[in-house]
């Protein structure tokens, strides 16, 4: 018996059902099964759940969880790159949050087998958009000014850690009770529940921002761009008001940020999404990958995972996340032997 999570219908995740599976999925051909070790609750699974990720085109009922680490349990006859027991790492959008699953050996990226299960998933979406967000579309330099909202987030404290080993000078939105996190992590708390974050970098910071990462939107790019100086670019990557009903519309905010870059005032506005540029470039999404696990290896990032909760507990994880009551990140974990 293995344990499966899936959604019969989109809705919070209090949709989310047990199903105790007593057949093990087979391999097809070019596939390998996983024995799930580690996945995340984060913001993304709450939009695939309600129906709001557009990328996922598979209607429920489906089994939600966008990223894994897993070890190898069995491999297809065709399947030579990889061996039973190796850890791997991989992003399928959705189908993570069961205990064994088959996916196709090219979505497979190796995992040093040293490394905590938990703490290599949090490289996967978190961090790998943070990175490839900082170095393939910011493309930032030493000493240069970001402002990161939802610094005390997933992939806010993931942007943070990788900010501070660039050499970038933080500031960092969040409300006042994950400010010790967002100052630990190396950058400027900004309170945006109590003060206007563009009036007080005016102040704090007036020669402006080089680039911001915005993945709150609604009113948020406007503003976000208000901040930046001249050369400067925003970074837009979520809907986060939106997809919390605080406003706002996704097709309106996209034509807003191209209408930014029509302005003559020097600055720059982008979409960033991991699986648009995982479709456009898999060798990125595999090299950079590879290149955060051998950070993590090395002790040069630590993510921050507030809690680590079994599978089982997804609704309880994923209601903390819409809570916005995590400090980092929630890992969910496989079954232990
Ligand atoms: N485009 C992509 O490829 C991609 C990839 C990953 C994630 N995302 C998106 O990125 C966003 C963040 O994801 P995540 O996993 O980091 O979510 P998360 O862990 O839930 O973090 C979001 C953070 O934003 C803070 N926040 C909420 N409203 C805010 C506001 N008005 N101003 C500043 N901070 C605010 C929340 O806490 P406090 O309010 O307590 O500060 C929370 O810590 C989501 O929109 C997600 O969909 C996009």
């Amino acid at each position: 018996m293995f344990t499966k999570i899936v959604i019969p219908a989109y809705g919070g995740p209090q949709v989310l059902k047990i199903v105790q599976e007593t057949e093990l999925p087979r391999p097809a051909s070019g596939e390998v099964r996983l024995k799930m070790l580690a996945t995340s609750a984060c913001f993304t699974d709450l939009l695939v759940i309600a129906g709001q990720y557009p990328d996922v085109k598979q209607k429920p009922p489906l089994s939600p969880g966008y990223d894994i680490v897993g070890r190898v349990d069995a491999v297809a006859d065709d399947v030579h790159t990889l061996q039973v027991g190796q850890l791997v790492a991989a992003m399928p959008q959705f189908s993570a949050y069961q205990d064994y699953l088959c996916l196709s050996e090219k979505e497979l990226v190796p995992v040093p087998d040293d490394l905590d299960p938990a703490e290599a998933v949090s490289m996967v979406l978190s961090y790998l958009t943070a990175y490839q967000m900082l170095h393939r579309v910011a493309k930032v330099e030493a000493g240069q000014k970001i402002l990161v909202h939802g610094a005390g987030g997933a992939v806010g404290t993931a942007l943070l850690q990788l900010g501070r080993l660039a050499g970038l000078e933080m500031y960092g939105t969040a409300s006042a009770e994950k400010h010790v996190l967002v100052k630990a992590s190396g950058a400027v708390p900004i309170d945006y529940r109590n003060e206007d974050f563009v009036a007080h970098l005016a102040e704090i910071a007036p020669q402006g921002m080089h680039a911001v990462f915005d993945g709150i939107g609604g009113d948020y790019y406007s503003r976000s761009f208000k901040t930046l100086r001249r050369g400067g670019e925003l970074v837009a990557y979520g809907f986060y008001n939106t997809a919390m009903g605080r406003g706002g519309s996704i097709p309106l905010e996209f034509m807003r940020i191209i209408a930014m870059n029509v302005l003559p005032n020097g600055k720059a506005a982008r979409f960033y999404s991991i699986n648009g540029l995982k479709e456009k470039h898999p060798d990125w999404f595999r090299q950079d990958l590879m290149l955060l696990f051998t950070l993590l290896q090395a002790g040069k990032i630590q993510p921050e995972i507030a809690r680590r909760m079994p599978l089982r507990q997804a609704v309880e994880a994923l209601t903390l996340v819409k809570q916005a009551a995590v400090k980092g990140k929630i890992v969910l974990l496989g079954a232990q032997d």
